[in-house]
């Protein structure tokens, strides 16, 4: 588990990157909407980049495949690499790590692999497809992927971060900041992956709402596309 995500991430390289600067004033957190919300499906595209509503996954790869996020943010948060996200992601994961700090002292969430190129995504890419993306079918090339681990490292990239304090508050919690646990327990043969605890999505405070007051787990299930077990041409 831990040869998916950890020593390549050295590698990542971005381009040009803007340094949030440490801002107290965020905006204002989105309020929950209703209990059972209905969601206007066809407000945000699932096709475009840079759309919050992107789906990627084994069977969508980006278009094209090497794309680039215009608005890659350096985000000042504690991380092994660097964090580097698109600006609307970036606010959103300092937000969250600030809050997870005041509100459980003593502990820290850090950022173990953010954004990760075309290139890197080559060279993070270890032959386990159940784990680890082809490039141009990773969502952290998206700029709205993180994976994130305790201050503490334990548990990085492994299951078992489902049980640490920090990964039981992420599941918790990332949906106010308007993320979702993008690979969950149970839903394997839907997104194609492993139960990633670790990883986290950015889609948006509207939409990490609704998947969580309707209980709808994967991005396929909400916008009703095939599940996507393996890749097109895979045996
Ligand atoms: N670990 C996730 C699936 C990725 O490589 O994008
Ligand atoms: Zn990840």
């Amino acid at each position: 588990l831990s040869s998916c995500c950890g020593g390549a991430i050295a590698a990542i390289t971005v381009i040009a990157p803007t340094k949030i600067a440490a801002t107290k004033s965020y905006p204002p957190m989105t309020p929950a909407p209703a209990r059972t919300p209905s969601l206007d499906r066809t407000a945000l595209s699932i096709d475009d980049p840079m759309s919050l509503w992107l789906v990627v996954d084994k069977l969508r790869p980006l278009n094209p495949v090497s794309w680039v996020p215009k608005d890659l943010t350096q985000v000042d948060v504690p991380s092994n690499y660097g964090a580097y996200m698109r600006a609307p992601a970036a606010l959103q994961l300092k937000r969250m790590f600030d809050d997870y700090t005041t509100l459980n002292p003593g502990r820290s969430l850090k950022v173990l692999s953010s954004y990760r190129s075309y290139e890197t995504q080559k060279s993070v890419w270890d032959g386990n497809y159940t784990l680890t993306a082809l490039p141009g079918h990773s969502e952290h090339q998206t700029g709205m992927a993180v994976d994130i681990g305790a201050g503490t490292n334990k548990c990085g990239i492994q299951i078992c971060f489902a049980d640490q304090p920090e990964g039981q508050w992420l599941a918790a919690n990332a949906h106010k900041y308007g993320f979702v646990l993008r690979y969950p327990l149970g839903k394997e043969n839907i997104t194609g992956y492993q139960f990633e605890p670790w990883h986290f999505r950015y889609v948006g405070a509207v939409l990490a709402w609704y998947m969580l007051n309707t209980k709808t787990q994967t991005l396929e299930e909400v916008f009703n596309l095939p599940a996507a077990p393996k890749y097109a041409n895979q045996k």
